[in-house]
């Protein structure tokens, strides 16, 4: 597991399963995503075993340690990994009843430290929706820049919306 003060992250168990699947199929959450589905049991068993042999596509439990048990709070990806030009797209996902409470940016702030200082990335990137005010605001507190976006790249709630393109450097995050 890697630590982060009281958060971690560590490879997804079979344990973690059932609330992984509750995350995903609840629509705060697929909405926000890039493409909208639900998946059951057997998919999210299928999408687990997947997992472990894709290579640059890594994913992961993010776990608040209390004193004597971890606690499941979401799920991380670190994916499209470029080793060789030093860069990768990054996700999270925090349990509904959870949010608002800081997990998210304190976890970035981990998977930031992780990434630069230890596996030697130059650049992070991710993408929002420019309907989710709650991560775009985290994003910008915990320094990502806008760099650019997919014009009506998603279709929601009726309309055509921007997915925005937002990026990180390690002299960014260094200064
Ligand atoms: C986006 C998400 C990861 C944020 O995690 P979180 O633990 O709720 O966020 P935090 O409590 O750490 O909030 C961090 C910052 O986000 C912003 N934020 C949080 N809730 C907000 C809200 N309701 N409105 C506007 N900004 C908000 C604030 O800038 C906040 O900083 P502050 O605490 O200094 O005010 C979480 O809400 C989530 O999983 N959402 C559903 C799925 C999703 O949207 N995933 C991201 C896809 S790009």
């Amino acid at each position: 597991m890697y630590m982060y003060k009281d958060l971690g992250f560590r490879p997804i168990e079979r344990e973690d399963l059932d609330a992984l699947k509750e995350l995903h199929n609840d629509q705060s959450t697929f909405l926000n995503l890039a493409t909208i589905h639900m998946v059951d049991d057997d998919d999210q068993e299928a999408w687990w075993e997947i997992q472990k042999s894709k290579k640059g596509d890594e994913r992961y439990s993010l776990i608040r340690q209390n004193t004597d048990k971890e606690e499941l709070i979401g799920r991380l990806r670190i994916v499209n990994i470029d080793n060789a030009n030093r860069n990768c797209e990054v996700g999270l996902d925090i349990l509904p009843h959870l949010r608002g409470q800081g997990l998210g940016k304190k976890s970035y702030y981990m998977v930031l430290e992780y990434l630069f200082m230890h596996q030697n990335m130059n650049m992070v990137y991710l993408k929002a929706a420019d309907y989710n005010p709650e991560a775009i605001g985290l994003y910008e507190k915990v320094g990502f820049r806008h760099t650019g976006y997919l014009k009506d790249f998603l279709y929601r709630h009726g309309k055509y919306w921007n997915y925005l393109i937002m990026c990180i450097t390690k002299d960014e995050y260094l200064s």
